[in-house]
């Protein structure tokens, strides 16, 4: 997705705006811009690839300025190429602008303009709010934003500067993300706190039909109908460090390995061993319905709907509650009966994801309570839901998500040991499941003392060209989630499947060519899961098993063990996890990928 780094203060504007931008790397982009303003003047660099091609236009170039604009793009209208790159201008080089979303009526306002003698540059739809604003000015520049908010139709977050509004930066937001940034060197404004929390940790969310104005000394905020907003700076956990390698090759293999942290983090303060029941603050709005709550149904997309696929395992376990779990994107077109009392449960890493927030607004017009499990604060996920819980996994900056997994599989599980224990769930066995959780980070840090075992394994495998990956019950999702990480990061193709299917086709592509990962603890469908690793070595199938620390017998059958330590059976793809992580990873590696920032992909998808 497009990344957007705003700045205006006392400091000098180009190393801050070309340092954000590198924050947003991970959002994925192909192209990168900036605008900075030094009294009447501009100065706009932009370049097609890799923010370092950026910056080897700039060498040696002198760039004063304390104010400017600066973007990634992820092409969504036209070509990667500089002249779509952003910012975009007027025919008269007054007004640049930069934006994340879609004009969604650009071709009838770019027609019209162009029928007016305006020359379009682009082949982008940004390019029309140039033109707009500069022909909506009339000594306001924010006042020329307000009016183009109400031309334009679709989603928008963008930032402007004009050189006749010297000193001033203007944000509007309709749908793509805006976050302002206070501190006492000036002010920002970023898609996303990673770009700015290297100066400040104190942040105002814009939120939709929202603009502000911002100047070196202050800023203020109105709605699209120019009715003024205050609304006080929150504090973000997340620091500098937070987004920093610290020494790992990758953010996604630094991730992975905050694990034991990250699920410590999850159950930090939520745990009242003596009487089984963990405390989960943020859903006490709502608890009086939640706690007679007996239909639920789950919302997500990616790893975060295979997370809430191992939910529904986890609240059939310890609940008498009955779960759906609901592709977003399929949800929000469904004609949808809600039985009276029921919640709607968004899981969403960014709380951005475009597909899930159109999945909850549609889930709360047909009147669900909603419920969200969201990492960054302040959201739109977290704030359009009535209540939820929060991560406080710092930020997850590699595309492909790993401690977020985990972490939302830990709240869940929390969140079933609460709500069970108000139904049938007794004291004794909550008590066992807060033990077996307690036990998780250390179990987590025996799975990564395995990595060069796991890497080994990866060595063996990196250059079949297609995968399976199978697991039952509780680890079908994590063979689905295992299959997701390998593509996205090595684009080896991999299908996860429900065990049980084989027979019912995918046992015609087995071979010798295709490694099979079975997802095989002890637990309840042990015996069903060797019989299929049978079935896979019986057609000469490599196998892979991820099975439970010690078992000798899988030894003597597949081809290669990742052991896991012994936990309860709805914790097993915790572990498991862990071990489709590493795999997918040092696949990636062997294979030279650009693991933190695969092709094509986004680490929020704000668009649809
Ligand atoms: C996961 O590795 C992917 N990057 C992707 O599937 C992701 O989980 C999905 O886009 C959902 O994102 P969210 O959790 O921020 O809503």
């Amino acid at each position: 997705m497009c990344g957007i780094v705003c700045y205006v203060g006392s400091k000098p504007a180009k190393p801050i705006l070309l340092k954000g931008l590198k924050q947003l790397e991970y959002r994925g982009y192909d192209s990168s811009g900036f605008a900075i303003q030094n009294g009447d003047q501009i100065e706009c660099h932009r370049a097609a690839g890799k923010i370092a091609e950026l910056e080897k236009k700039l060498n040696g170039l002198d760039i004063k300025g304390s104010m400017g604009i600066a973007h990634t793009r992820w092409a969504t209208h036209g070509e990667p190429t500089e002249e779509n790159a952003h910012p975009h201008r007027d025919n008269d080089e007054n007004v640049f602008v930069i934006h994340n979303g879609i004009i969604e009526n650009f071709y009838a306002l770019k027609k019209r303009l162009e029928k007016d003698g305006v020359v379009f540059r682009s082949e982008t739809d940004t390019e029309v709010l140039a033109h707009l604003i500069s022909l909506n000015f009339d000594g306001s520049l924010s006042e020329a934003v307000r009016k183009t908010m109400s031309q334009v139709e679709g989603t928008f977050g963008m930032a402007v500067i004009n050189r006749r509004s010297p000193g001033e930066i203007v944000i509007a937001r309709r749908g793509s993300p805006l976050i302002i940034g206070v501190s006492e060197d000036g002010h920002f404004a970023a898609s996303d706190v990673a770009a700015m929390v290297r100066y400040t940790n104190k942040v105002v969310h814009l939120q939709d039909n929202e603009l502000a104005t911002l100047t070196r000394e202050d800023f203020s905020m109105s709605t699209a109908q120019a009715k003024p907003v205050e609304r006080s700076a929150e504090t973000v956990e997340w620091r500098a460090e937070d987004t920093e390698l610290n020494g790992f090759p990758h953010y996604m293999l630094k991730e992975i390995y905050e694990q034991p942290e990250t699920i410590k983090n999850a159950m930090r303060g939520r745990l009242e061993t003596g009487e089984g029941v963990p405390k989960l603050g943020g859903i006490m709005p709502v608890w009086d319905r939640l706690k007679e709550c007996r239909h639920m149904v789950i919302v997500a997309c990616g790893t975060s709907y295979y997370a809430g696929c191992v939910g529904r395992y986890i609240f059939e376990k310890l609940t008498e509650i009955d779960v759906d779990v609901e592709l977003a994107s399929e949800f929000r077109y469904r004609k949808l009966n809600f039985a009276p009392n029921t919640f709607v449960i968004a899981i969403s890493q960014s709380g951005e994801t475009a597909d899930t927030l159109a999945a909850i607004r549609e889930a709360k017009r047909k009147g669900a309570s909603l419920l969200g499990i969201v990492n960054v604060v302040g959201s739109s996920i977290s704030r359009e839901t009535e209540a939820g819980v929060y991560n406080h996994a710092g930020p997850e900056i590699g595309v492909a998500s790993t401690k977020i997994f985990t972490s939302q599989l830990t709240i869940l599980v929390l969140l079933a040991i609460l709500l069970g224990r108000h139904q049938n769930l007794s004291l004794t066995e909550g008590v066992e499941v807060i033990h077996a959780l307690e036990a998780l980070s250390d179990q987590v840090g025996t799975v990564l003392s395995q990595a060069n075992h796991i890497e080994a394994i990866a060595e063996k495998y990196f250059n079949y060209n297609n995968w399976l990956f199978l697991g039952r019950k509780y680890n079908y999702p994590i063979a689905m989630e295992g299959a997701l990480k390998l593509k996205e990061i090595s684009y080896i193709h991999a299908e996860g499947y429900p065990a049980g299917e084989m027979k019912h086709g995918p046992i015609a592509l087995i071979s010798p060519e295709m490694p099979t990962v079975a997802i095989v603890p002890r637990d309840e469908m042990y015996e069903k899961m060797i019989s299929n690793i049978q079935e896979v070595k019986s057609r000469r199938g490599p196998v892979i098993a991820i099975t439970t620390l010690g078992d000798d017998r899988i030894k003597e059958i597949a081809d290669d063990v990742i052991e896991i330590p012994p936990t309860l059976s709805f914790l097993n793809p915790i572990l498991a996890a862990v071990a489709c992580q590493l795999l997918s990873y040092y696949c990636a590696n062997f294979l030279n990928r650009d693991i933190d920032m695969p092709r094509n992909l986004a680490k929020s998808v704000t668009v649809e």
